[in-house]
């Protein structure tokens, strides 16, 4: 299949995952209106085209949390993404570093953050869930420091998980024991290709930087009962106090949608926060980021970074969230997609194309650097 869109990278994905696999990334919680809305409420999103404004020189580049990047976006945390390319965080952290943007890992992902840390020269960013094993996150966070994170970001939207539907049909989640792993194998056997390079040159049964905490378990099954476990719902304003206290470097909260949530962050010391609903992963029925990402702006964009993310499929969603109010986005779906369906370069790939589709958007827009957006750039 020729990829000519980002987005084509979502059928290359379907193709060649497995189908729990591709429906983890694919779904989102209960009816997946959220997930649907973050899409279609930003395509929705009416740019004003203007002419004869000399765009003959575009400078797609923008400064984060005190370095220069190529473009205004990272690439946001994606649990279990080690599983959708061999050793697949490595690969799509090589990708982002050699497009010169940010790479995030998750706190669940498959490879640990020594063995990402160490596949790129550029520090990368260290996504962290307050887990009930507070003894265990301070590890987490020693283990970041050790490997020079340029920032951490705080995930707050998931005290407890979201209802994900697709995954108990699709076999990924509530099938322990025998009958779940041989659904699942059968699925991987499904896709020689995915089943010899990643099931099992891939070693997926790693488990990343929870392993120290699951000891000798380390089956998939394994791995969702510890998350499901170890989400803390008595999580509260007080442990970012203590995350502050503990962090020197950039802290980015993520995973608010309200503008009263964004003040209390920039109070306790917040240096950003990512406007975000989980990509529609968690509550089902709360509004898009899109829709919300304005009025969060004008109540703390003066004082801190505000980044976002969800529904961002192009270079033209980038586009629209910066005349929303953004300072950058965080790519989710698009990078696992891209990931997915051709390793390193299909992520490398999908980034050339939102690299080029947003220099369009700017130049048709008469936009020639990204810290001119602002709302003057949307249609009345
Ligand atoms: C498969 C998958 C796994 C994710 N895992 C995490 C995670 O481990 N930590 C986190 O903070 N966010 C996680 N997210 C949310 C993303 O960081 C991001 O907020 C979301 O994907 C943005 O929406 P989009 O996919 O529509 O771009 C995950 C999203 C997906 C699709």
């Amino acid at each position: 299949m020729k990829v000519a869109a980002p987005t084509d990278y979502r059928e290359l994905a379907r193709r060649r995952l497995p189908h729990f696999l591709f429906e983890y990334i694919d779904g989102g919680s209960y009816d997946e209106q959220t997930l649907r809305r973050n899409v279609t409420d930003l395509a929705a999103i009416e740019l004003r085209q203007r002419v004869l404004r000399d765009v003959s020189a575009i400078d797609l580049s923008t400064t984060l949390f005190g370095r220069r990047q190529a473009l205004p976006l990272a690439l946001g945390p994606v649990g279990l993404a080690g599983m959708n390319a061999r050793r697949g965080e490595v690969q799509a952290a090589r990708a982002a570093e050699a497009a010169n943007v940010p790479f995030c890992l998750s706190t669940v992902s498959l490879c640990t953050l020594q063995e990402v840390g160490g596949a790129v020269a550029e520090p990368i960013w260290f996504q962290l869930y307050v887990i009930r094993d507070r003894a265990f996150m301070r590890e987490l966070l020693t283990e970041a420091e050790r490997a020079r994170c340029a920032a951490l970001v705080f995930t707050v939207d998931m005290p407890v998980p979201g209802s994900r539907y697709r995954d108990v049909r699709s076999g990924l989640a509530g099938a322990p024991g025998l009958s779940g792993f041989l659904r699942r194998t059968a699925q991987g056997i499904a896709r020689p290709r995915w089943a010899w390079d990643v099931g099992i040159r891939g070693r997926p049964h790693t488990l990343g930087n929870v392993a120290p905490v699951l000891g000798q378990k380390t089956g998939l099954e394994d791995f969702f009962a510890w998350m499901r476990g170890n989400f803390d719902p008595s999580v509260s304003w007080s442990d970012l106090e203590y995350i502050r206290s503990r962090w020197r470097g950039p802290l980015i909260i993520k995973g608010i949608l309200d503008a009263e949530d964004a003040r209390q962050a920039v109070r306790l010391g917040a240096d950003g926060i990512i406007v975000s609903n989980h990509g529609g992963r968690q509550l089902d029925g709360v509004p898009s980021t899109a829709s919300t990402l304005p009025s969060i702006a004008a109540a703390v964009g003066e004082q801190i970074t505000v980044l976002a993310d969800g529904g961002v499929r192009s270079g033209l969603d980038i586009a629209r969230m910066l005349a929303l109010g953004a300072r950058g986005v965080l790519l989710g779906r698009s990078w696992a997609y891209a990931l997915a369906g051709a390793g390193e370069q299909g992520v490398a790939h999908m980034l050339e194309l939102m690299r080029a589709e947003l220099k369009i958007a700017m130049s048709l827009t008469g936009i020639t650097r990204v810290a001119d957006f602002s709302a003057d750039a949307l249609a009345r």
